[in-house]
């Protein structure tokens, strides 16, 4: 420690006594404080995520700003391949707490082991940089998913609003098998408020419960748009918007729906366009459903947190209808996933309006929540969703047309 750190602790320190003493509440000096008498340590992760094909990204953030890799490799005791964060113009990504690395070339239907490695910087100086301690992960391991594989399964969560223990109760209620994926469909938080929150109602459980060996998905659901953090939340994640990919039998397609009000609403302050963000993945969905992947595939998975009918007459479902429902039906989409509504539903295909089976979880109190089972093979599509007792109440399969 320098002596301007000291110094400054001293000062933090005398600080906390004069607070306690004058009742003047002394948040930040005890954030500061206690970060700089905690040691570095990994704050949360290892988590993957990817879209699939050959590459895996994993994702980890450092109590202190640090630099990292990840070692890697096919054996667990030979985890000969090192990756680094994406470079930017040159400079490699590192004086920071947040940390994501791509592994890239995989080879379809292979194991691969790993460990997350950083090192504190403690002091940069233009000319000379003071490294600290270094940490480590234990070896994780994860599979490359082939992406020709016969099957697919996934589960989909939605909804849980800021009840973290919702995450390990719902995937708890699903007997142990491998899934290729956890979608989370939207409004896992009720707004974006800060880092810790992201941390503890998320990304623990996820990292606890399966994210360092099974990756995730995620699209915003209109609260994830809402809160002084809404602009930070996006860079924890490998993406939360739209985007869409093949793996298996399916064709995924997600989108991102965006805020359920006007964007002139008063709550919004006139910071926000999500007209024109609709606007554009509906010309971006036009060139999906006429590109190859998306014809050729046996089937086609439409995951969107607010369903394209069904939820109500505000502008943002409304928007969603007239934007989105004609391509979904032009494009003969073969199921739809959402949540938003916080009933669980099963809406059935018709000729008139959604020509695809529309199936919305529940949530987010006790007795509404649920978990939702998807799994795909040439011929056909089955769903089953259940309630967080682990009962079905809903369940739809679909054949290959
Ligand atoms: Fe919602």
């Amino acid at each position: 420690m320098n002596e301007n750190q000291s110094n400054r602790r001293s000062f933090l320190k005398a600080g906390l006594t004069l607070s306690a003493a004058t009742l003047v509440a002394p948040t930040m000096a005890i954030a500061e404080v206690a970060a700089e008498e905690e040691g570095f340590k990994i704050a949360v992760g290892p988590y993957i995520q990817t879209n699939f094909g050959d590459s895996m990204t994993i994702l980890w953030l450092t109590n202190k700003n640090a630099a990292g890799w990840v070692e890697y490799g096919q054996q667990a005791d030979q985890l000969n391949q090192k990756a680094y964060g994406k470079a930017e113009l040159g400079l490699m990504q590192a004086n920071s707490r947040l940390n994501a690395v791509t592994l890239k070339n995989l080879k379809p239907g292979l194991k691969y082991y790993y460990k997350i490695v950083s090192k504190e910087i403690k002091d940069f100086q233009p000319y000379k940089l003071t490294y600290g301690e270094m940490v480590n992960s234990s070896v994780e391991e994860f599979v490359n998913a082939d992406v020709n594989k016969e099957e697919v399964s996934f589960l989909m969560l939605n909804d849980t609003h800021d009840r973290p223990e919702s995450i390990p109760h719902l995937l708890g209620l699903v007997p142990e098998k491998k899934q290729d994926f956890i979608f989370f469909n939207g409004d896992i938080f009720d707004y974006q408020t800060d880092e810790k929150q992201i941390i503890d109602h998320m990304l623990q459980p996820c990292v606890n419960h399966f994210a360092k060996n099974t990756p995730f998905i995620y699209v915003r659901g209109n609260h994830e748009t809402r809160g002084k953090f809404a602009r930070e939340f996006p860079q924890y994640y490998m993406h939360v918007g739209h985007t869409a990919f093949t793996l298996g039998p399916v064709r995924f397609v997600i989108l991102d729906t965006g805020e359920d009000k006007e964007d002139a609403h008063p709550v919004y302050a006139g910071i926000v366009n999500f007209d024109d963000y609709r606007a554009q993945q509906a010309e971006w969905l036009k060139s999906e459903i006429n590109s190859k992947e998306f014809k050729k595939a046996p089937f086609r998975i439409v995951m969107m947190h607010i369903p394209p009918r069904f939820s109500g007459d505000a502008h943002g479902p409304k928007h969603c209808t007239e934007l989105f429902e004609p391509l979904l039906n032009q494009g003969k989409v073969d199921l739809v996933l959402s949540g938003h509504t916080h009933k669980y539903m099963v809406h059935q295909p018709d000729k008139n309006l959604n020509h695809y089976p529309l199936i919305i979880g529940g949530g987010p109190k006790t007795g509404t929540r649920t978990i939702t089972k998807i799994k795909a093979d040439k011929n056909k599509v089955v769903v089953s969703m259940l309630d967080d007792s682990g009962k079905e109440v809903g369940a739809y399969t679909a054949f290959r047309k």
